[in-house]
């Protein structure tokens, strides 16, 4: 019997996830449905229900639906615990075991595919929201020298060092705190790639050879990016690597199978122009 999953959000219109899960599953010989569904803004839960009512054996949950994700679910992963945000459900004996697999999506994504050990260098996440949250943990598992983050408001960012503090040393403040200070891999987990807007970012945070990686995907060159470039970085990327990858561990976590992600990432890159 053909298993079902589906992607909810609101709006759903533009998600990748049918596609590249079909992907997955067309490779590795997976019998699956995967659709997306548009939960209404006020019955994010009795959508979930209806869909496990139905048969429905795993989720994947995006904006702006993450956080009622995890207060719906019953057995929440540590990595759904640290960011208090959820993007995999899963159905199983009438429990909701959930996982935020974007954090690890993203260092798979910079380790493995672009080929950036992130062991020893001094990483700075920009922005302090949900993005960072499922960040944090994943990186400060590959041991970097530093993990800095910083935030328009610089005490979101110091609330993160206070939540993380029995699981990474974190040194935050402020975009005018980063002073003098060079980093080997910037991360923008703003939504300044969605808006289009400047980040306050000193063209000196970027120490020579650095990666510059913007979050969203699909934008093309964002600001971000451009003042990356305009800094003489050279090693820019954006997030379709870590969609790609965080939907490969959802992927494993739901049918035991690992998918090969090369090809999915291929047929989704956009140049960088
Ligand atoms: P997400 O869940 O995608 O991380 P979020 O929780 O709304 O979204 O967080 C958005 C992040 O982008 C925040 O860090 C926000 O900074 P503030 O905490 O100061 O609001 C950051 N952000 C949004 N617009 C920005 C801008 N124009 N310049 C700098 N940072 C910006």
């Amino acid at each position: 019997m053909t298993d079902r999953y589906a992607v909810i959000g609101n709006p759903i219109g533009h998600s990748k996830s049918p596609l590249i899960h079909s992907a997955f599953a067309q490779a590795t010989g997976q019998d699956i449905e995967y659709t997306a569904i548009e939960g209404p803004l006020d019955g994010f839960k009795a959508t979930v229900e209806a869909f496990i009512a139905a048969g429905g054996r795993g989720m994947n949950v995006t904006i702006p639906f993450k956080l009622q994700a995890f207060e719906i679910a019953t057995d929440p992963m540590e990595s759904a615990r640290l960011a208090g945000a959820v993007n995999a459900l899963k159905f199983e004996g009438g429990r909701i075991h959930a996982q935020n697999f974007d954090g690890l999506g993203l260092v798979n994504d910079i380790q493995r595919n672009l080929g950036v050990s992130l062991a020893g260098k001094r990483v700075l996440i920009c922005g302090a929201g949900g993005a960072t949250r499922g960040a944090i943990l994943p990186i400060a598992m590959q041991k970097p020298a530093l993990i800095a983050i910083a935030n328009r408001t610089a005490d979101k960012a110091h609330g993160l060092k206070r939540d993380f503090a029995a699981h990474a040393t974190l040194q935050t403040g402020g975009y005018d705190e980063l002073v003098g200070e060079r980093f080997d891999v910037v991360l923008n987990a703003t939504s300044t790639g969605l808006s289009q807007a400047d980040l306050p970012l000193a063209a000196s945070a970027f120490a020579p050879g650095a990666l510059a990686y913007e979050l969203v995907y699909g934008k093309g060159l964002t600001p971000f990016l451009k003042q990356a470039q305009a800094a003489g970085v050279t090693r820019i990327a954006d997030g379709v690597g870590m969609l790609v990858e965080q939907a490969a561990e959802a992927f494993e976590w739901w049918r035991g199978v690992r998918p090969d992600t090369q090809p999915v990432i291929a047929r989704f890159t956009v140049p960088l122009v």
